[in-house]
């Protein structure tokens, strides 16, 4: 099964990260599996370099800014961030779960890219109601990040994904996070484009290889299109969600972020490209010196392909607006909270902001079960 909702393009909510001026934004005794990572760890690279390289040094390099204390909290506000609605939903992904699979005696929830720990921790506040599967869970985030000082003992914490993986691999908004290179259609076809990590400043790099080609011609086409079209070689979050997918026994992969889809980005819908900067709430100019989160969209349905690849046998495209219609924790009873929730609900399901995010939803040997219904 594969349905696909077109996702919209999120709106200028002023901390959500989303783009808004562009055309169309787990240790405990077990085997890990490495996340394709950053390969530098130096703190600064000098330019002008590509921007995947830039991107890896300037947010993960030593003193890098996912390795700040401030946390990605500290400079924009994801699902997460904006109400426990959404660990909330999580929680009820888990629990449908947990009933289709027959209520296992270890159900693992791992976060990929989990920042300080917050979904963990909301979820873990939830299933302090009580219910079998409080027992029988296993919690683990996994980040390049430090363990945050402050996450119950409880929760396993590593930077890489275990495995062996029996229940629900989660990663929201991880994957506009891989660093990806930036290339644009150049009078002898598609060139790389360099970035000074300094200043930002861009200049034409030399012609591409294989492997980006390959890509783009699959999932972002150049060819015969206007000089100067870009594009973000998405690969590397294919093989990112591959090992995601892959470190699944038996269980669901869902990814939260805001996409694309090749019939978009093949007509030039993100002809200017998607690359942006985040720093104290504010969306920034990207550049890569380590003082703003770079970000780029997802191509969603490149890495739902991936998944399959890595053994996924069901996939799943809707938007947060869609998923959350699906799996919402009840109203509660009081007027006030009834207002609280209502106002917080809004804004994950804002048509303009986090409700266009895309939620990848794949299963991995459950005989093609599914816990969400696609878009009709
Ligand atoms: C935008 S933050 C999202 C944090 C959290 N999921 C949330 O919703 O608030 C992206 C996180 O992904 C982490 N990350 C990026 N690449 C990673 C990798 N290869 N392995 C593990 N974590 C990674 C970063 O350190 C950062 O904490």
């Amino acid at each position: 099964m594969w349905s696909v909702a077109q996702p919209t393009v999120p709106g200028a909510g002023a901390l959500v990260r989303a783009p808004d001026d562009l055309p169309r934004r787990y240790r405990r005794g077990v085997a890990r599996r490495p996340v394709p990572r950053p390969l530098t760890r130096r703190a600064h690279v000098s330019g002008p370099v590509v921007w995947s390289e830039a991107t890896r040094s300037a947010l993960y390099g030593h003193g890098g800014f996912y390795h700040r204390p401030q946390g990605p909290a500290g400079h924009f506000r994801t699902s997460v961030h904006a109400s426990p609605l959404f660990a909330s939903a999580v929680a009820a992904l888990l629990a449908r779960l947990d009933d289709a699979m027959g209520h296992p005696d270890r159900l693992d929830l791992v976060d990929v890219g989990a920042g300080r720990g917050e979904l963990l921790g909301q979820v873990l506040d939830g299933l302090r109601g009580g219910g079998s599967l409080a027992a029988r869970v296993r919690l683990a985030g996994v980040d390049l990040a430090q363990r945050p000082p402050d996450l119950d003992q409880t929760v396993g914490w590593s930077a890489d994904l275990p495995e062996h993986v029996v229940g629900l691999v989660v990663a929201n908004e991880w994957l506009d996070n891989v660093p990806v290179d930036v290339v644009e259609a150049g009078p002898d076809g598609p060139r790389r484009v360099m970035v000074d990590p300094a200043s930002g400043e861009e200049s034409p790099g030399g012609p591409i290889g294989l492997r980006d080609a390959a890509w783009l011609s699959q999932w972002w086409p150049l060819d015969g299109v206007p000089l100067g079209w870009r594009a973000e070689v998405g690969f590397p979050r294919d093989l990112a969600w591959a090992a995601a997918v892959r470190c699944l026994d038996r269980g669901v992969a869902l990814a939260v972020d805001y996409g694309h889809l090749l019939a978009d980005r093949a007509t030039g819908g993100y002809a200017g490209g998607t690359m942006a900067g985040y720093r104290d709430g504010r969306r920034v100019r990207p550049v890569p010196d380590g003082s703003c989160d770079i970000t780029a969209h997802v191509a969603v349905d490149s890495c739902a392909a991936a998944g399959v690849s890595a053994g996924a046998d069901s996939t799943v495209m809707l938007t947060q607006r869609e998923a959350l219609a699906q799996v919402q924790a009840p109203v509660p009873a009081g007027a006030r909270d009834q207002l609280l929730h209502r106002s917080q609900l809004s804004e994950l399901v804002d048509p303009d902001g986090l409700g266009s995010f895309t939620w990848l939803v794949q299963s991995v040997g459950l005989g093609g079960w599914q816990p969400l219904t696609g878009p009709t």
